[in-house]
């Protein structure tokens, strides 16, 4: 199935709310990882990218690559939608990086052009991770790491879309999870921790560690409702798989 045109559409026609309602959360301080905001500095998921040739796959508005511009890292934004790339266009400061209209899915770059490639809820997952990660595998050099963060099966069975809510009981199959049909024709994609491990390790990377950011009771997620309030301190809603090209 090609999900990019009708996913393309959606966040062209959805960008304006959608960074009106969360950039204030996903822009409040460099380095925020997911629906909670966990920083980078708790999670150390990225490291230090001073130097690096780094591309943020899905990249939005480019909270997460003006941040790491500004560091010094030589970043590529790409993302399906222009009217997400006209929001980054307009956020950008004074630390200036490309952007580039195009599909995880099919990654306009030649092979062992980057150093980290990341994205945080981008590219991975709206793209068929089949098909995105070994094209992410094929642009990084040996050594080079993908890093991305993407909501937990954990979080994608409790979750009670007639109530629109995560729950404490189980609403749907987790065999099975890979694309979700959502509103607007848009298509997400969730896989088992099985299938994540099969497609990391079928394009050639080294899983180095599959961290699950526990935001503190309290903590507010700008994106869903959870019930109980806490359910994030109590089970891992989100995933940051970190890998490596050996
Ligand atoms: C939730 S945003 C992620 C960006 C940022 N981290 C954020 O949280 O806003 C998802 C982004 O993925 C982009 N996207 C959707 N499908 C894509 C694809 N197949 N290839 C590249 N980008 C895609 C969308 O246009 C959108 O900007």
């Amino acid at each position: 199935m090609d999900s990019i045109p009708a996913n393309r559409r959606f966040w062209n026609q959805f960008s304006s709310a959608y960074q009106h309602q969360h950039d204030p959360q996903i822009g409040a301080a460099p380095r925020l990882w997911g629906t909670y905001a966990v920083p980078d500095a708790h999670l150390r998921a990225l490291g230090d990218v001073t130097g690096k040739r780094v591309l943020e796959l899905g990249c939005g508005a480019g909270q997460w690559s003006r941040a790491l511009a500004a560091e010094g890292a030589a970043v590529v934004g790409i993302d399906l939608s222009e009217a997400q790339l006209a929001a980054a266009t307009r956020a950008m400061g004074a630390a200036r990086y490309p952007l580039v209209q195009g599909a995880a899915e099919h990654l306009p770059f030649a092979a062992d052009s980057f150093d980290l490639v990341f994205c945080d809820y981008g590219g991975l997952s709206w793209a068929p991770p089949h098909l995105a990660v070994p094209q992410a595998a094929r642009v990084l050099r040996r050594g080079g790491r993908l890093v991305f963060n993407v909501a937990s099966p954990w979080f994608e069975a409790c979750y009670d879309e007639a109530a629109g809510h995560a729950t404490t009981t189980l609403q749907q199959d987790y065999f099975g999870l890979d694309a979700i049909a959502e509103d607007d024709g848009v298509t997400s994609y969730q896989l088992t921790y099985g299938d994540w491990v099969r497609v990391l390790r079928g394009a050639g990377l080294v899983i180095d560690d599959l961290i699950e950011p526990r935001p503190d009771p309290g903590t507010a997620n700008g994106y869903n409702r959870t019930d109980p309030p806490d359910w994030a301190h109590r089970w891992p809603a989100e995933t940051l798989w970190v890998t490596h090209k050996p």
